[in-house]
């Protein structure tokens, strides 16, 4: 195999069955709706949801009936228009975090999963203190992304794809907005699991895929690599995906 691994964009065909391996082989959103079931269950009330890049909608249409009313923010007016179909009673607000329109001190639970990739890391203190305003007193937020120490971020890494960490992040803010919120790193445990090189092959490329591919592998590189570090025995491939959840309280 002389060829390289493909490239592919989140609008594409190619990433739309790629994440549909990925889904059907990892137990890493089962696991974070059951810790979000209990969590908002903790939450003092539940008046208004945001949703920080949306998307389509899934997590959304999942939470939503918890909560009085529900505004979801995504800058991809395609991906709002499919959310509306599922939810149709949220606000929708077509644009980025930072210039997104919500009333300070409003939101009961502000949701941003797995948003923070796909924004510059210059910019990742601004829109976590943008989030943090939304929060009324009491409330929470939680920034969601896979942890930096997963076995597909080692994989990017080792790819020289470009890799991300909260606990940078939660210093930063807590120097400069300790005195107003609390700032709690969580982990929620998560592994994909499939039953064939052919799967866990393709779940890697999709991993690789998050963000556009700067360079990427020779896929014979990429298959040596699942085998060597995936491979449990010939009929399973494990590997972690495990999230870290930034959850900021707002002091009372
Ligand atoms: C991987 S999807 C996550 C969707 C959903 N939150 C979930 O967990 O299933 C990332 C979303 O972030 C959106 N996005 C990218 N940059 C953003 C920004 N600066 N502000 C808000 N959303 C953004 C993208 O349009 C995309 O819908």
């Amino acid at each position: 195999m002389t060829e390289k691994v493909r490239a592919f964009l989140s609008d594409t065909d190619e990433y739309r069955i790629a994440f549909e391996t990925f889904l059907a082989n990892t137990d890493q959103k089962v696991k974070a709706r059951a810790w979000m079931d209990a969590q908002i269950l903790q939450l003092p009330d539940t008046q208004l949801l945001v949703d920080a890049g949306a998307g389509n909608g899934e997590l959304t249409k999942y939470l939503d009936d918890r909560f009085d009313s529900v505004i979801a923010i995504d800058p991809n007016p395609y991906l709002l228009e499919d959310l509306k179909v599922d939810c149709p009673d949220a606000k929708t607000i077509e644009g980025g975090i930072l210039a997104a329109d919500v009333p300070p001190q409003s939101a009961s639970l502000v949701v941003c999963s797995h948003v923070f990739y796909y924004i510059p890391p210059e910019s990742w203190l601004d829109n976590l203190a943008q989030i943090a305003a939304w929060i009324r007193p009491g409330g929470r937020a939680w920034i969601i992304l896979q942890c930096a120490d997963t076995d597909c971020m080692r994989m990017r890494h080792f790819f020289d794809e470009q890799t991300f960490s909260l606990h940078p992040l939660r210093e930063a803010f807590v120097a400069q907005h300790g005195d107003k919120f609390t700032a709690t790193m969580h982990s929620i445990d998560s592994f994909i699991t499939t039953k064939n090189l052919k799967d866990a092959y393709a779940i890697a490329e999709f991993m690789l895929n998050m963000l556009p591919l700067v360079s990427p592998p020779l896929q014979a590189d990429l298959e040596n690599y699942v085998e060597q570090y995936f491979a449990v025995s010939p009929t399973s491939y494990r590997f972690s995906c495990t999230q870290n959840v930034l959850e900021l309280t707002r002091k009372d």
